[in-house]
């Protein structure tokens, strides 16, 4: 019988899982446990190598995921597929320090605590060789977050963590799965509060690789904060959508003017420019603002451009139709684009989720 399985989620860690797997080797031995990556089509081959190292250990599995990205997401499929008494949750790349895990499996086991979290923020616990600056920004990060959400997690955005695997079932199965913080989604999607333990440890450095977490990082935290705001209303999905349009507009207007006022562009030439502008720029935000999880790439990123220009191209007709309608009959340029623009964005969100991103 597996008492713990780990979930890892991997992108791009080829070189780092043997490692992992030795030092979980000496950490915990004794224990009956099993190590579960959730890998994202890895162009390094990362999901190979994990299926390689399983041909002579059972206690290695390898989830594949196919056209899909995320950290949170991973995890919560990770723990789903897990049939063990208790699941941990750790980063491929070292930086969590494996020898803890004891310790948080027995917070948990003793019963003292439903969740157990390996914490850079309590006494004891740090973040290695940092520096001010990047400490400075994450502990603002930190009290933010537990401002805004009220849980009292000191680090309540660790990846590291512990718990019975049916005492947050009924957790997971609410969450958002959105971005990156997994810890966080748990916490505010539990029914009754977690008591929750934290164990201190040293972040460390990248094993090997780069981390993969850039500027996105903050979108979908916000993303994920909206969700459990004001996700039973409206889809997050949308309100990522629109704030890339109210972007969009802004380049439409930066464009429209360019054209009008200082090219001496026709009116509706240099609308039908600045349509094309704002389409194509907010192509590009959406695959990555709004579709972070879809993300299109390579080839795939072209047809998506087509599809996205091919099925915005009749709201665009719409919006280059009306704005110019409205012109005509004497309504100040500004407010005829605006108008023009709504309409087009509206029709832009419903017809793009289905043929651009199958979503
Ligand atoms: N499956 C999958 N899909 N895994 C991913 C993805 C993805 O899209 N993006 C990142 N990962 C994996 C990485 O391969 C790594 O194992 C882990 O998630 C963490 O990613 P890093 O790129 O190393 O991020 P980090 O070091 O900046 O931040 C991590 O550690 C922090 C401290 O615990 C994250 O886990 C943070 O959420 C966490 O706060
Ligand atoms: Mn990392």
């Amino acid at each position: 019988m597996t008492e713990l399985s780990i979930i890892v989620p991997t992108f791009n860690e080829a070189l780092n899982v043997a490692e992992l797997i030795r030092r979980l080797e000496l950490a915990l031995a004794g224990l009956q446990w099993e190590i579960i990556f959730v890998d994202d089509e890895s162009p390094d081959g990362t999901a190979e190598v994990v299926r390689d190292l399983g041909e002579g250990n059972a206690s290695v599995r390898c989830i594949e995921r196919v056209g899909r990205r995320g950290l949170s997401s991973a995890c919560i499929e990770g723990i789903l597929s897990s049939s063990a008494t208790y699941v941990a949750v750790m980063d491929a790349d070292l930086q969590h320090d494996e020898k803890i895990l004891p310790q948080l499996l027995d917070a948990v086991q003793s019963g003292g605590a439903d969740l157990a979290v390996g914490s850079r923020y309590v006494d004891g616990g740090g973040l290695g060789d940092w520096n001010d600056q990047r400490k400075k920004m994450s502990l603002v990060a930190v009290n933010v977050a537990r401002a805004i959400t009220g849980v009292e997690i000191a680090d309540i955005m660790s990846g590291f963590f512990l718990a019975r695997r049916e005492t947050i079932l009924p957790a997971l199965k609410n969450a958002s799965g959105i971005g990156f913080k997994i810890l966080l989604d748990i916490a505010l999607s539990a029914e009754q509060p977690l008591k929750i333990v934290e164990v201190p440890y040293q972040f460390r450095t990248r094993f090997a690789g780069e981390s993969k977490l850039d500027y996105q990082v903050v979108w979908q935290y916000l993303l994920l904060l909206a969700d459990k705001k004001i996700g039973h209303f409206v889809p997050v999905r949308f309100l990522s959508f629109a704030a890339v349009g109210a972007a969009g507009l802004l380049v439409h207007m930066v464009a429209l003017t360019l054209g009008f006022k200082l090219f001496g562009l026709s009116f509706i030439g240099a609308q039908i420019i600045a349509t094309l502008v704002a389409m194509t720029s907010n192509f590009f935000m959406n695959n990555v603002l709004t579709y972070a999880d879809k993300k299109l790439r390579g080839t795939a990123l072209i047809r998506g451009w087509i599809t996205f220009c091919f099925a915005c191209g009749l709201g665009a007709l719409a919006n280059v139709g009306i704005a110019d309608y409205l012109f005509v009959q004497d309504v100040y340029w500004v407010g005829s684009a605006v108008v023009g623009v709504l309409v087009g964005a509206v029709w832009n969100y419903a017809v793009t989720a289905v043929y651009t991103w199958n979503a």
